[in-house]
């Protein structure tokens, strides 16, 4: 190895054999999701219509590990193990004596994290004798995921996209379409969860997951899938932070915050709960931050309540830090960080701070990105960039403070289809909406009558 690497590279039979639950490691019981016609706890017959049965297996394991299908494993070895890197450059422009790592997951067909699940789900749901899987997508990487995962097991793929997201990004229209899926710009006249948010024309998450599962529920040949927020989700990405701990240890460090951007959770998750479960376990005492934009603070600003995951209404409450689930954020160029939720086992850790939240504006985020492109060279993409401007936070800290502290990140995709927004930065003209007083009055307003949250 030379004097100073800034490539950490783990072999193909690296990749890990079994995901990590957290759900056995965490303090006291998970709370239930509830059924949202009758508010009492779901049970599996409440997700059959839409999820497999392996998968729902999953959402609620008490096994710590739970293993990887072969045919799985065989689909990750085309992109991982992902690389670790040491961002020597931009410590250097920094002046920080802070040591900063970051696991590089847009090396992935679909440039993020997205497909660690979405390859898991579709062998899943083959493997159930579902034909069709019905998304939604906000970025475009949840759907590129999808898109590459059904053409991989053979399956047809519709995904409702974010109205926003539609006409700011073609070419992700176009990448999911190559891969062989029919994309629908929502709101969508064609479900009744469409035509119901005609008026909101930009759409949001929220909208197309309805429409989704609305799809999803009334066709016996299709199921839904989901690209964040769920357990399972969460555990297929715990590839990431299982590597990330054998690469640490070849680079002979030992991180001290683990950070990672949050939108519904799952690519904070995946880099964070093997290194969190070291922390349950009394082994280690790592900080956790989770960066998501000001547009859409969920973490930093939403009430823990038990609340719907889309807009109309149609899934299970989940406990959740939300915003309301008809709140519709401004068409921000991070998309993929546009939920009005976040993951229930993510913001069971914020309630009990074992992860601390923070929120940062579009213009920052994007200084960030662009200092790390010019020194690092890799283009993150606008989700990731509210990840790296935590990061800068923290190293600017260890330098006020005269600290060696060891910083890890998950830059969990490349900008290449998200150009209009850097260029919009570069000419000036991105605006930093934020979510005001008002917007929290009306949505807690707007929440559904479900049991309080102790
Ligand atoms: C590149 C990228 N990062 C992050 C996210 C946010 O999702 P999650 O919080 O599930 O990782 C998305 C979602 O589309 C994304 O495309």
């Amino acid at each position: 190895m030379p004097a100073d690497p800034v490539k950490f590279t783990l072999p193909e039979d690296r990749i890990p054999t079994h995901w990590v639950n957290l759900l056995p490691d965490l303090p006291g019981q998970p709370l239930p999701p509830l059924n949202p016609g009758t508010m009492e706890p779901a049970g599996p017959n409440d997700l059959t219509p839409i999820f497999p049965m392996s998968l729902i297996a999953q959402e609620v394991s008490p096994e710590p590990e739970v293993e990887i299908p072969e045919p799985v494993r065989e689909v990750l070895r085309l992109w991982r193990p992902t690389p670790l890197y040491r961002a020597r450059r931009l410590e250097r422009e920094l002046g920080t004596p802070a040591r900063i790592y970051y696991k590089y997951e847009g090396v992935s067909p679909a440039g993020s994290h997205k497909p660690n699940s979405a390859v898991a789900q579709a062998y899943a749901n083959r493997e159930a004798g579902i034909e069709r899987l019905a998304t939604e997508t906000g970025a475009g990487q949840w759907g590129s995921a999808l898109a590459l995962a059904c053409s991989l097991f053979g399956l047809d793929c519709v995904i409702y996209m974010v109205g926003a997201s539609y006409d700011q990004k073609p070419y992700r229209r176009a990448m999911m379409e190559s891969w062989g899926a029919t994309v629908v710009r929502s709101p969508s006249d064609t479900t009744d969860a469409g035509r119901s948010q005609a008026a909101h024309t930009t759409g949001s998450l929220g909208i197309a997951i309805s429409e989704a599962v609305e799809v999803a529920a009334g066709d016996g040949r299709t199921n839904y899938a989901l690209g964040s927020v769920l357990n399972h989700v969460c555990l297929h990405q715990t590839v990431i932070g299982q590597e990330a701990l054998a690469q640490m240890e070849l680079a002979g460090d030992e991180p001290d915050v683990v950070v990672g951007c949050v939108g519904g959770g799952s690519n904070f998750a995946g880099m964070s709960f093997p290194f969190l479960r070291r922390v349950l376990r009394g082994q280690a005492n790592t900080r956790f931050v989770a960066a998501e934009p000001a547009a859409c603070p969920t973490l930093t600003r939403g009430v823990y309540r038990y609340d719907f995951g889309d807009t109309v209404g149609l899934t299970p409450l989940m406990p959740m830090f939300t915003l309301g689930h008809d709140f519709v954020p401004p068409p921000v160029h991070a998309g993929g960080l546009r939920y009005h939720g976040d993951s229930p086992i993510v913001c069971g850790l914020v309630k009990r701070d074992l992860v601390e939240p923070r929120a940062y504006k579009q213009n920052e985020t994007f200084a960030a990105a662009v200092m790390f492109a010019r020194t690092e060279g890799i283009l993150p993409a606008p989700e990731p960039a509210h990840a790296i401007r935590a990061v800068m936070d923290e190293a600017e800290a260890a330098k006020k403070a005269g600290e060696e502290r060891v910083i890890l990140f998950n830059l969990c995709g490349h900008g290449h289809f998200d150009m209009s927004a850097f260029d919009a930065y570069l000419a000036g003209t991105l605006e930093d909406p934020e979510f005001s007083e008002a917007d929290m009055e009306a949505a807690l307003e707007r929440l559904p009558r479900a049991p309080a949250i102790a």
